[in-house]
C-alpha cells in the first residue's frame, strides 16, 4: 500500500495562545480538502489552547519533546499522560536543536522513542548531518549511528515517522536539492531495511525537513522516497496550507 503523505509543522519556540489560535482559524478552511495527514507540533504550554483550536479540522496535534518516565522528579519535562490528556498524537523526538543545545543524545532519543511508542503515540524521530559532516563525507555513517542507536529495541518500526533534517538546511533558506534529499532518504530507507527488514522499511514514512516552503515543496514531494515534510518557519504562516495542499 502506498504511504500516505504527512505534512507536519514544527512551531519551535514561536507563537502564543492568541496568535496560534488566530493562525489555526485561518488554516482550517484552507486545509479542509487536504489529502495528506496534517499535524502541528506546538510548544507544550500551548497544547491545551491549540487542542481546542484544531477541533473539527484535519489538523492533528503534536508535541516537540516528551520524557520517557511516566512521572516523577524531572523538573521541566512533560510526560505521555500529560500529552494524551489533550489529544496529542505525535511527538517530535531528537530534533537537531535539542541535540545541539540541550544535550540530547542517541541514547536519550532511544529512551524517548520507546516511551512514545509504548504510549501509542507516533514519534517523529529526527536525524540528519551537519555541514561539516556532509563535507567530510560522513553523512552515511552519521545517519547509520543515529538510526542504529536511536531506534534500538523498536519492535514495530512501521509505527514511527522519520524526519531527515540536514542541519545545514534548517532555518538557513538553503534547502537540500530534490536529488540530495531523495538520495539521502533512499539511503535511510535502505538502512531501515537492514535493521528491520525491507518490507517494514517500505512502510515507514520519511519526511524531509529544512527550509521547505510553499515554493520548493512540490519538487521535494515528487521524489519517490520522500513522504512528507517537517516544516519550521513556513508553518508559522498560512504558507503551511499551500504545502499541505501540494497535490493540488
Ligand atoms: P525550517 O523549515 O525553518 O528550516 O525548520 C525545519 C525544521 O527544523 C523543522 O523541524
Amino acid at each position: 500500500m502506498a504511504r500516505k503523505p504527512f505534512i507536519a509543522g514544527n512551531w519551535k519556540m514561536n507563537m502564543t495562545a492568541e496568535s496560534g489560535k488566530q493562525l489555526i482559524t485561518e488554516l482550517k478552511p484552507l486545509v479542509k480538502g487536504a489529502k495528506c495527514e496534517v499535524a502541528l507540533c506546538v510548544p507544550a504550554i500551548l497544547i491545551p489552547a491549540m487542542s481546542k483550536a484544531v477541533k473539527g479540522s484535519k489538523i492533528k496535534l503534536g508535541a516537540q519533546n516528551m520524557h520517557w518516565a511516566e512521572s516523577g522528579a524531572f523538573t521541566g519535562e512533560i510526560s505521555a499522560e500529560m500529552l494524551k490528556e489533550y489529544g496529542v498524537k505525535y511527538v517530535i523526538i531528537g530534533h537537531s536543536e535539542r541535540r545541539q543545545y540541550f544535550g540530547e543524545t542517541d541514547e536519550t532519543v532511544n529512551k524517548r522513542t520507546l516511551a512514545v511508542l509504548k504510549n501509542d503515540l507516533t514519534p517523529i524521530v529526527c536525524v540528519g548531518e551537519t555541514l561539516e559532516e556532509r563535507e567530510n563525507d560522513k553523512t552515511k555513517s552519521v545517519l547509520d549511528k543515529q538510526l542504529e542507536e536511536g531506534l534500538k529495541d523498536v519492535e514495530d518500526v512501521t509505527k514511527l515517522v522519520i524526519a531527515y533534517e540536514p542541519v545545514w538546511a534548517i532555518g538557513t533558506g538553503k534547502t537540500a536539492t530534490d536529488e540530495q534529499a531523495q538520495e539521502t532518504i533512499k539511503y535511510i530507507r535502505k538502512k531501515l531495511g537492514k535493521l528491520f527488514g525491507s518490507k517494514n522499511a517500505n512502510k515507514v514514512k520519511i519526511q524531509y525537513g529544512g527550509s521547505m516552503n510553499a515554493k520548493n515543496c512540490k519538487g521535494l514531494m515528487a521524489q519517490p522516497d520522500i513522504d512528507g515534510g517537517l516544516i519550521g518557519g513556513a508553518s508559522l504562516k498560512t504558507d503551511f496550507a499551500t504545502i499541505v495542499n501540494f497535490e493540488k
